[in-house]
């Protein structure tokens, strides 16, 4: 008895012993395979493109030439996205002060709103992560300050040089050829001005987002001194301006950027940082899943345009505030360049912390990764404006097995996940105001009372 219980024993231990020795080969011959896809799909050839900045990396952090980050600039940006003493062009008087930028952008939310829609102005709650925010029945529908996509995230947004979902933002890159189409609209107006796209968009979104950044409010909250020392060779009467405020705020949200995620430490080195699956995930994403034919810049994104035939905001069941048929946000590209072939046609964006919340794609049409996986997967349209015939014919059918899906969610999920997004959030704002909300609902629900 003794002796067959001992021979088991041995031959358990021998079986569990070359079972983790073939998976060391075989966690190895995986990590090579993946390297050696990862090098193939990226830009410049090498794996190494892929590695983000450090946030504090002033020197290389992607920025405009015209606005050089520097720490003073990026504090005091990090102030002015999250303080609601700002808000002080609120529509009525309930709204003042009660909302900021980080309203519809909340770091714990991956920089996105919590729901799938974001209310500024208009809005009140918070909830947990910004995922119970609702109208205040004091402001009618057309007054609120929301908009019919999903908003975008701050996450490696600096790599993004033509923002927006149709990419209409930004004198450079995608935008060189656009010109005769800018004076359509004043917003795009502003692309004159030769700016990249996050400080042109911010010219724009502090007036659209009723921010106000003026001479009295800032000598009353006290930032007056911080735009001198940032704004210092800026003339007096240009210095406490909607420019320069937004000059800030766009360095700021330039050093948003999830180096701390495990696929950035895989890359440094760290070959244990990802799980067995993350890594199959990640070669499917790199490979077979074909993912890369859209998604291949240093976020992950890019600056193509491509139709996926996902649903518009006004098209959810349950339906979303002043999202409507004609809205040209629902064109994309088209809605900006006015070319038929650009119609329906959105920017690839990028997906690191994309599961913080579970609103995908510019309708938030898709609930959860598992379905955006499914969507991908399947490839065809489900937007009854936009025939099959005009999807991307980069966008192809992958008949994936469910546990090639689960992995790729598992590389989405964890992987592209940086856990410390909140070191992002100042300790303070000088208003004082409670961060990001400020509303009396807002602030029993984040607990400023
Ligand atoms: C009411 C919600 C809301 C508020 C408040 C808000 N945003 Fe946004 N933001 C959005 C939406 C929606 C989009 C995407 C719009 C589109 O593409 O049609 C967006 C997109 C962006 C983008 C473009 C990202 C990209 O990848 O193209 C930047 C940059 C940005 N916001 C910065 C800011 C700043 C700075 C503030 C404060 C001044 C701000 N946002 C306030 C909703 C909001
Ligand atoms: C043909 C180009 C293309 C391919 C291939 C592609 N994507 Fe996308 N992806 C896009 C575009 C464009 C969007 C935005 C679509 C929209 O909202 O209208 C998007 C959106 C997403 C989003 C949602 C991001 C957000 O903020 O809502 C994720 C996540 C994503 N893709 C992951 C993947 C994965 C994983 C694969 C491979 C299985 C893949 N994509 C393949 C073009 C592509």
């Amino acid at each position: 008895m003794k002796l067959r219980g001992l021979a088991v024993l041995l031959v358990l231990s021998l079986l569990v012993s070359s079972c983790t020795q073939d998976r060391v080969l075989l966690t190895a011959q995986l990590d090579n395979r993946l390297e050696f896809l990862i090098s193939q799909n990226s830009p410049d050839g090498t794996m190494e493109y892929y590695i983000l900045d450090q946030e504090d990396d002033y020197a290389n952090i992607p920025q405009d030439p015209k606005n050089p980050l520097t720490a003073a600039k990026v504090e005091l940006g990090k102030m002015l996205f999250f303080d609601s003493g700002l808000a002080q062009d609120a529509v009525k008087n309930s709204g003042l002060g009660t909302y900021s930028c980080a309203t519809c952008h909340i770091p714990e939310a991956g920089f996105k709103p919590g729901g799938f829609q974001g209310i500024a102005d208009g809005g009140i709650g918070y909830g947990i992560d910004g995922d119970n925010r609702r109208r205040n029945t004091e402001y009618e529908e057309s007054e609120l300050d929301v908009q019919s996509a999903r908003p975008l995230t701050m996450v490696n947004v600096g790599y993004v040089t033509n923002t927006f979902w149709n990419g209409q933002f930004g004198a450079t890159e995608e935008n060189v050829g656009t010109e005769d189409v800018w004076d359509n609209d004043p917003a795009t107006a502003r692309n004159h001005l030769g700016f990249e796209g996050i400080e042109t968009q911010n010219f724009a979104g502090l007036i659209d987002h009723r921010i106000q950044i003026s001479k009295p409010l800032l000598d009353q909250l006290g930032y007056t001194p911080l735009f001198d020392e940032v704004f210092a060779d800026v003339p007096v009467e240009d210095r406490y301006t909607t420019m320069t405020g937004s000059l800030a705020f766009s360095a700021y949200i330039r050093t948003i950027i999830s180096n701390r995620a495990p696929f950035q430490d895989w890359l440094k080195g760290d070959k244990e940082a990802m799980t067995f699956e993350e890594k199959e995930g990640a070669v499917l994403f790199f490979g077979k899943a074909l993912c890369t034919n859209c998604h291949y810049k240093k976020n992950l994104g890019s600056l193509e345009f491509h139709a996926l035939g996902v649903k518009d905001m006004y098209q959810r069941s349950g339906g979303a505030f002043d999202a409507f048929p004609t809205d040209k946000r629902n064109l994309g590209r088209g809605g900006f360049t006015l070319k038929e072939e650009d119609n329906f046609k959105f920017k690839v964006p990028g997906i690191y912390n994309s599961e913080e919340t579970p609103f995908f794609f510019h309708g938030a049409s898709v609930e959860g990764l598992e379905d955006l996986i499914d969507y991908k997967d399947l490839a065809q349209t489900e937007n009854p404006n936009v025939p099959q015939s005009l999807i991307s014919d980069k966008f192809e059918v992958l008949n994936l097995t469910d546990e090639e899906k689960a992995n790729l969610v598992k590389f989405l999920r964890y992987s592209l996940t940086d856990p410390d997004l909140v070191r992002y959030k100042p300790d303070a704002v000088l208003s004082g105001a409670c961060i990001p909300n400020n509303d009396e609902q807002s602030r029993i629900d984040l607990g400023c009372n």
